[in-house]
C-alpha cells in the first residue's frame, strides 16, 4: 500500500478541472492510503497557511475559509503515517465578473458548405497596465463556435474542441487557464483559432440544421493578471482585437477540415517574426449581455489527444489511394508528416469498415469526413486538423506523393479525458474483445456529451442510449463530472411542461419530440445511477425539479392512471426482428415499455424525494408509483404469471423492475422467458430496452446457464456476432455488418454506438460477481456466477473508496475466489455452498466445490474454447 496519497479531485470531477471553479467550498475527495485519519492543508495565495484533520476520504467538507472569486491556494493531504500528496491548485472563477465582450470576424458566410476559421489576435502589455511584479496570469475564456488559444506562439493549452457542447442558449462553459509561464516582459500576444463547431456549423440528421444558436461566432478572451502584492488587473481587451482569415479554408465537424500550409501565416501570434502582417481589420465586438446564456465552469474534464495509434496495414488500393488500417475504430483524426512539394492537395477519407474493397462511407450519411491538406513544401511539415473529428478505422490518403514507403501517418484517439476506473478479464477471448468493445465505444462516445455515435450526421446525446449505459459508464471510467454537466443541459432543454427532448442538447431536424419512455427517462435513471454509484445526493438534490417534471408530465400522459398507453414511443427500439428500414416496429407492445418504466421512474422518485427530506413528496410519488404498477399488473399481467407481449423484454422488464403481484407470477414468468429463449436458439431478440437487461432477468429467472448461452451466442443476432466478424466496438444493429461482409441497408447503421454494450454491465456484476452492495460502494458484494465454460473472470474497480477486485478461479470442482475490500469498505461474500461471509477491508481467499468446467451446459459450437491439449502417450 502506498503511503503517499495520488489523486485528488474537488466534488465529483476526478480528473476535472481544480482552477477557475464555482464553489466557494468545494467538497474534496481523494483516494486514500488506507490512514483513519488525514491532514488537510491549504497555502493561500496570500501566504496564510490553514490546516485541518478529516477522518473520511469522500467529499469531505471544504474546512478552510470561504473561496472568494479568484481566491486561491495549494491543497495538499496526508494520511496519518504518510507523506505529504503532491500539492494540488484549488482556485475560484471570476464567477459573473465579466468584463470583456466577444470579439469576433462578424463574417455572415452562407452555408452551400463548411465555412472558414479566422484568426484572431490583441495585443498587451501588463507592464503599461501598472503590472510590474506579475505573481499569476490567468485567461478566462470561452467561443461561440469552437477555440484554441496562443499566447506568444505557444498553445494556452491541450484542449481539444473547446469550449464543449452545450445547450449554447442557457449554458456556455469557460475555461481557465494557468498562463503565468507564457507571459513576457512587454508586448503579449494573445491570438485565437475559431471555427464554425456546432454553434453554427451543420449539426443533425435528415439535412441538419446550420447556424443553430448564432450567425456569428466569436471569442471571449478576460486576460487577468495579479501581482505580487495581490492587485488584479484585468486587461482590456476590447477594441484591441483585430481578425484575418486562416488557413482552414473551411472546417465542419461532419464534413471534415481544409487546410492551405501556403496560407499560413507565421508567427501571427508573436510580437516578433510575424511574416505576413496582411490581412488583418478590426474585430467586431459582441457585448455578452446580448446573449442569454450563463457562462460557467466546466463540471468534467475537456476533450483531449489521448493517445495515438499507429497503422497496422499500409497499403495501395484500386484507385492508387494509400489505406491505413489503424486496427482500431476510434474518435479523433489523423495526423500526417508528407514530404510533399509545395501546394500538394493531400486528401483523408475515414470510414469505420470496408465493403467490397472500398471504404464504407454510406453509413456516414451527410458526415463526409474528408480532411484536405494543401502542402507546404516545408520540410518537416506536420498536420492535423483543428476543428473536426472523425468515427474510423480505415483512413484512405488521396494524393499522397511518394508511395508507401514514405507514408508518416498516425490516428489521434480523442475523447473527455476521463480517469479509467473499471476493468474486467476471462479466460473468453471473445468475452474480453466484447469487453473491449464496450470500452472503445465508451470512449469513442465521450466527446464532451455522451453521445449515440461518433461518425454519421448524427452525433448526439441520445437520452436513451445513456440511460441504459449509465451504469456501464460509471464502472469503468470517472464520468460524473461529464454526466452532471449534460444533465444541467437537459434541465435546461426540458420543457416547461416536463417533456424531456429526445437528446440533448437538442436540434430541431425534424424528429418526432415527443415525450418517450426509456428516453426521457435519462432525467431521473441518470442523476440515480451517479447516486448510486457516488452515494452522493448532491446530483439528486441539483436535478431534483428536472426530474419531478418528468415523472408529473407522465403521470398526467395517463390521466393519472398509471397506464401510460398512448402517443408515440421508442418502444424497444432495434428490435432485431423489426425491419431495417423501421426500427421501432418491436414485437414487445411499446405501451408495455412505456408503464414499466413509469413504475420504475416513480419508485425511484419516491425513494430520491425521501432522501432529500421531501416527505409529502415521496408519499405522492410513492402512490403514483403503486397506481402505475397496479395498472400495469391488471394491463400486461395474467393472473397465473403470463406477461400479455409474450417477448423476452417484456418478460425481462417485468422482472427487472419487480412487477409482479407476487413470487408465482415472477417464478412462472421466469420459466417462460427461459422457453423463449431456448426457443429461439439463445439469439437475441430484445431491443435496446430489453437488452441491458436480459441475462440479468435470466439470473432472476433461476437459469444462469441460459444467460451463459445467451451471452457466448456467435451466431446472429448475437453479442460476440460482431465479435467474429472483427469488431473492434460495438455496433448499433446486431448485423450492422452483414454475414457476407456488406453494411447492413438500413440507412442507420453505425458501428460505434454503446447502447448494446450495457451489457458490461452484467459482465462485472455477475460474471465476475462484483457489484456495489449499498450506495457509494460502502458495501460490496462479491457473487460471481462461474459458467459458460469459463475457468476465469475477474473485475477491477476503483471505486470511491479505493480499489475493489473479484477474480475466480476453477480447477478441477474447486472455485478460487479471491477479493478486494478497500478500506472504509466491508464486503459480503456469496458463494455456492457456503454460508454468506461478511469480510473487512484487504484481500481474502475462498475455495468452494462447483461442478467442473466440462459439466457446464454449453449448447453452442465451441469456437471460443481452446484447442485441447495434445498429450503425449
Ligand atoms: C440513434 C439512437 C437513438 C435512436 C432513437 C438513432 O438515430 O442513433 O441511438 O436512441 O435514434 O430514435
Amino acid at each position: 500500500m502506498t503511503t503517499r496519497i495520488t489523486q485528488l479531485w474537488l466534488e465529483n470531477r476526478r480528473g476535472g478541472t481544480t482552477i477557475g471553479i464555482d464553489e466557494p467550498a468545494p467538497r474534496i475527495s481523494w483516494i486514500g492510503d488506507g490512514s483513519d485519519a488525514f491532514d488537510l492543508e491549504f497555502s493561500w495565495y496570500d501566504g496564510t497557511v490553514q490546516t485541518s484533520t478529516a477522518t473520511g476520504s469522500r467529499l469531505v467538507a471544504w474546512p478552510f475559509r470561504d473561496l472568494a472569486p479568484r481566491d486561491g491556494g495549494l491543497l495538499r493531504v496526508r494520511g496519518s503515517a504518510g507523506e505529504w500528496s503532491e500539492p494540488v491548485p484549488v482556485e475560484a472563477g471570476i464567477g459573473s465578473d465579466w468584463r470583456v465582450d466577444f470579439a469576433s470576424p462578424s463574417i455572415r458566410a452562407g452555408h452551400g458548405g463548411p465555412r472558414p476559421a479566422y484568426l484572431l489576435r490583441a495585443r498587451f502589455d501588463p507592464a503599461a497596465l501598472g503590472a510590474a511584479d506579475i505573481a499569476r496570469a490567468r485567461i478566462h475564456s470561452s467561443a461561440h463556435g469552437l477555440y484554441q488559444l496562443e499566447l506568444n506562439g505557444e498553445r494556452v493549452s491541450d484542449d481539444e474542441l473547446a469550449p464543449g457542447w452545450t445547450s449554447y442558449r442557457h449554458r456556455l462553459r469557460y475555461q481557465t487557464y494557468d498562463v503565468t509561464a507564457l507571459l513576457r516582459e512587454g508586448s503579449n500576444v494573445v491570438g485565437a483559432w475559431l471555427g464554425d463547431g456546432w454553434y453554427r456549423g451543420h449539426i443533425g440528421f435528415d439535412g441538419g440544421l446550420w447556424d443553430i444558436y448564432g450567425t456569428d461566432v466569436g471569442v471571449l478572451v478576460q486576460v487577468e493578471v495579479t501581482t505580487s502584492d495581490g492587485r488584479l488587473i484585468v486587461v482590456p481587451l476590447d477594441g484591441a482585437w483585430e481578425w484575418r482569415a486562416s488557413p482552414i479554408a473551411s472546417a465542419g465537424l461532419y464534413e471534415g477540415e481544409s487546410y492551405d500550409a501556403t496560407a499560413h501565416p507565421a508567427g501571427w501570434s508573436r510580437e516578433e517574426g510575424g511574416e505576413d502582417e496582411e490581412g488583418w481589420a478590426p474585430a467586431q465586438r459582441l457585448p455578452l449581455g446580448d446573449f442569454p446564456a450563463r457562462v460557467e465552469p466546466p463540471t468534467g474534464p475537456p476533450v483531449r489527444q489521448i493517445e495515438t495509434i499507429q497503422p497496422v496495414s499500409v497499403e495501395v488500393v484500386n484507385d492508387g489511394r494509400i489505406r491505413l488500417d489503424f486496427g482500431q475504430n476510434i474518435a479523433g483524426k489523423v495526423r500526417i508528416r508528407p514530404k510533399a512539394q509545395r501546394g500538394d492537395v493531400i486528401r483523408v477519407h475515414h470510414a469505420e469498415v470496408l465493403e467490397n474493397g472500398l471504404l464504407g462511407t454510406r453509413p456516414l450519411r451527410a458526415a463526409t469526413s474528408i480532411d484536405t491538406y494543401v502542402a507546404s513544401g516545408i520540410a518537416g511539415e506536420e498536420w492535423t486538423p483543428r476543428f473536426t473529428i472523425h468515427g474510423f478505422r480505415y483512413a484512405e490518403l488521396e494524393g499522397w506523393r511518394g508511395g508507401v514507403e514514405t507514408v508518416d501517418a498516425e490516428a489521434i484517439v480523442m475523447h473527455t479525458d476521463m480517469v479509467r476506473t473499471g476493468w474486467f478479464e476471462s479466460s473468453h477471448p471473445g468475452l474480453n474483445q466484447l469487453h473491449s468493445n464496450v470500452v472503445w465505444s465508451m470512449r469513442d462516445n465521450f466527446v464532451d456529451v455522451p453521445t449515440d455515435c461518433p461518425q454519421r450526421d448524427e452525433r448526439m446525446g441520445w437520452t436513451g442510449d445513456i440511460q441504459v449505459f449509465a451504469p456501464t459508464a460509471l464502472y469503468l471510467f470517472g464520468a460524473q463530472g461529464t454526466l452532471a454537466g449534460w444533465l444541467r443541459d437537459l434541465a435546461a432543454e426540458q420543457w416547461e411542461n416536463g417533456h424531456v427532448p429526445q437528446f440533448v442538447p437538442w436540434v430541431d431536424c425534424g424528429f418526432p419530440n415527443f415525450p418517450t419512455a426509456a428516453w426521457g427517462d435519462a432525467a431521473v435513471l441518470v442523476p440515480w445511477a451517479i447516486y448510486e454509484h457516488d452515494g452522493d445526493t448532491g446530483i439528486l438534490a441539483d436535478q431534483y425539479p428536472s426530474m419531478r417534471a418528468w415523472v408529473d408530465l407522465v403521470d398526467r400522459l395517463t390521466g393519472h392512471t398509471g397506464l401510460w398507453n398512448s402517443g408515440f414511443q421508442l418502444g424497444d427500439w432495434l428490435d432485431p426482428a423489426a425491419p431495417p428500414e423501421s426500427p421501432g416496429d418491436s414485437q414487445t407492445d411499446r405501451y408495455l415499455v412505456a408503464t414499466a418504466y413509469h413504475v420504475k421512474t416513480a419508485r425511484v422518485l419516491a425513494e430520491t424525494a425521501a432522501l432529500l427530506g421531501h416527505e409529502a413528496d415521496a408519499a405522492r410519488y410513492a402512490a403514483i408509483a403503486a397506481r402505475a404498477t397496479e395498472a400495469f399488473q391488471h394491463e400486461f399481467l395474467s393472473a397465473s404469471g403470463r406477461v400479455v407481449s409474450d417477448t423476452a423484454t417484456a418478460i425481462a422488464l417485468a422482472l427487472t423492475f419487480d412487477l409482479f403481484p407476487d413470487a408465482a407470477g415472477a417464478a412462472r414468468a421466469g420459466e417462460r422467458l427461459v422457453q423463449l429463449v431456448q426457443a429461439g436458439g439463445y439469439r437475441i431478440t430484445t431491443g435496446f430496452v430489453g437488452t441491458p437487461i436480459i441475462c440479468d432477468a435470466l439470473v432472476l429467472a433461476g437459469s444462469v446457464d441460459t444467460a451463459y448461452h445467451l451471452l457466448l451466442q456467435e451466431e446472429l443476432p448475437s453479442w460476440l456476432y460482431p465479435v467474429t466478424m472483427g469488431a473492434t466496438t460495438i455496433w448499433e444493429r446486431w448485423d450492422s455488418m452483414l454475414p457476407d461482409g456488406s453494411i447492413n441497408p438500413g440507412d442507420m447503421t453505425s458501428f460505434n454506438h454503446y447502447a448494446l454494450g450495457a451489457v458490461a454491465d452484467f459482465l462485472h456484476r455477475r460474471v465476475a460477481g462484483l457489484s456495489a452492495d449499498a450506495v457509494g460502494w460502502s458495501r460490496i458484494r462479491f457473487e460471481p456466477l462461474p459458467g459458460g465454460g469459463l475457468t476465469s473472470a475477474s473485475a477491477t474497480h476503483e471505486s470511491p473508496l479505493g480499489t475493489t477486485a473479484c477474480a475466480w478461479q476453477r480447477n478441477g470442482t474447486v472455485l478460487s475466489v479471491e477479493v478486494t475490500v478497500p478500506h472504509g469498505a466491508e464486503g459480503i461474500v456469496v458463494l455456492p455452498g457456503r454460508p454468506d461471509a461478511v469480510v473487512g477491508p484487504g484481500r481474502h481467499s475462498f475455495e468452494v466445490a462447483f461442478r467442473a468446467v466440462g459439466e457446464d451446459p454449453r449448447p453452442l459450437p465451441p469456437r471460443w474454447r481452446p484447442e485441447p491439449e495434445l498429450v503425449e502417450a
